[in-house]
């Protein structure tokens, strides 16, 4: 495991393009190998959890070449997936594990998913029961709730759902299983998650209806592989909000500090970051507003600002859901409390999120009180945070709040398990030291 020791920078500025989006890189491999054509994808994110989407996608037949950033793909078409010979392995990744399920339950061969300790050791049975009443066969660990899963591909049938959680990795399993479907399927109840699906699945010519409360898919006819639905989508990746958010945090704790991001998708679905940002007072302007593909983007610039507590909760929790452990870096230097609800989601994600950020702020000297759904911080005002020694616990997203937390920190941090940012943000320690560079 590799460590780093970081001090606080005497000022942090610079002009970035952060990687591309990890929930659309994912999709913009899984769903053209599935369409009919070619596809060239650039701003593609590098970062393990993508690789290992290509990698299974390979594994199920699909010719794909991959030149650093750029990602060319061969689409098979709905029907042209092959069998794979070995178990599939998804890595630290959710997401490949979760859509390829729904994606692999309606096809007409065998396979099986799995991936790391911490992949393994999350809830299936969210997906594994919402399959099964489409008509998949799936087993798995504890009775269908943990991988390895082993699918055993059936005939989708169409038909209603009620989502019970926000989780756009169920919806989008739900939605990829209905495409081999022989009829629509309806989505009810929690539909208001990431909607990264839906637009691109929709700009390769299928058809979904989207209405204020449910979703409806209705899949190809068997006759629309001869019309090339769906279709190959040549894109360009917008940057990831999710990694923007570690540099928004870290200009408005720092006193020295403006960072602009630049391409960053603006999609409404994953923009509450920047809604409690400014709810706790943060120096942020947005400009160059476009549409890029499905998705709008734009840059966002953040300076040293005076931050003060804010509530995080209800509706808000599903568009941030990742930025919840940099928010926390936020909310511990802010002037006032904080308050987390309605997360409770956060303790199966990569780590239990609840009990890692808690006991991290904790060590940076930091009042923080774990909740069953959540978390209070009580902010340390203008007080820099305590250096201490942390740990990422395997999880990327913790190893890059704690270096945004050791620039607000004296005199020293040191984060142990640094490697982890390697899952979404390979380059991260090399922009961070560039940010602080004295120029
Ligand atoms: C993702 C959805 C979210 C998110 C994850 C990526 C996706 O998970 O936390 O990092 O690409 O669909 P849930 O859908 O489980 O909330």
């Amino acid at each position: 495991m590799s460590r780093i020791t970081l001090q606080a920078p005497r000022h942090l500025r610079g002009k970035l393009l952060v990687p591309g989006d990890k929930s659309v890189s994912h999709r913009a491999v899984m769903f053209n190998a599935i369409a009919r054509g070619r596809a060239r994808i650039t701003n593609f994110l590098t970062g393990a959890d993508c690789l290992s989407t290509i990698a299974c996608m390979q594994a199920l037949g699909v010719e794909i070449e991959r030149q650093n950033d750029t990602v060319i793909v061969n689409g098979v078409g709905l029907r042209g997936l092959r069998e794979p010979t070995d178990v599939l392995d998804c890595g630290n990744s959710g997401t490949t594990l979760r859509l390829l399920t729904g994606l692999l339950a309606g096809q007409p061969f065998f396979s099986v998913l799995t991936g790391d300790a911490s992949l393994r050791a999350r809830p299936q049975r969210r997906i594994t029961e919402p399959l099964r009443s489409l008509g998949a066969s799936i087993d798995g660990r504890a009775n269908g709730d943990r991988a390895p899963l082993a699918v055993r591909g059936a005939p989708m049938h169409g038909g209603r759902y009620t989502l019970s959680i926000a989780s756009a990795q169920v919806k989008s399993a739900l939605l990829l299983a209905a495409l081999t479907s022989d009829a629509p399927l309806r989505l009810d109840g929690q539909i208001d998650s990431r909607d990264h699906t839906e637009r691109m699945l929709s700009a390769m010519g299928i058809d979904i209806g989207i209405g204020l409360d449910h979703i409806t898919l209705f899949p190809p006819l068997q006759d629309a592989e001869s019309k090339l639905i769906p279709h190959s989508l040549t894109l360009r990746v917008p940057g990831d909000p999710s990694s923007a958010a570690f540099w928004w945090v870290a200009a408005a704790i720092h006193p020295d500090a403006e960072i602009t991001t630049t391409g960053v998708c603006l999609n409404p679905t994953r923009t509450g970051a920047l809604d409690v940002l400014r709810a706790m007072g943060a120096n942020l302007t947005i400009s160059n507003e476009t549409i890029e593909g499905s998705e709008p983007i734009g840059d966002v610039t953040v300076h040293s600002s005076e931050l003060v507590g804010t509530r995080i909760e209800g509706d808000l929790i599903p568009r941030l859901i990742d930025e919840i452990p940099v928010l926390a870096v936020a909310a511990a230097c802010a002037t006032g409390e904080t308050i987390v609800r309605d997360a409770q989601e956060l303790r199966v994600k990569e780590s239990d999120r609840i009990a890692t950020v808690v006991t991290g702020l904790q060590a940076l000297g930091v009042e923080a009180e774990d909740q069953p759904d959540g978390f209070i911080v009580s902010g340390r005002g203008g007080e820099p945070l305590r250096g201490a020694v942390l740990n990422s616990h395997g999880d990327h997203r913790l190893a890059m709040a704690w270096a945004v937390a050791a620039l607000a920190a004296n005199p020293e941090t040191t984060i142990i398990g640094a490697e982890a940012v390697q899952v979404s943000y390979p380059g991260f320690w090399e922009t961070l030291a560039m940010l602080g560079h004295d120029v």
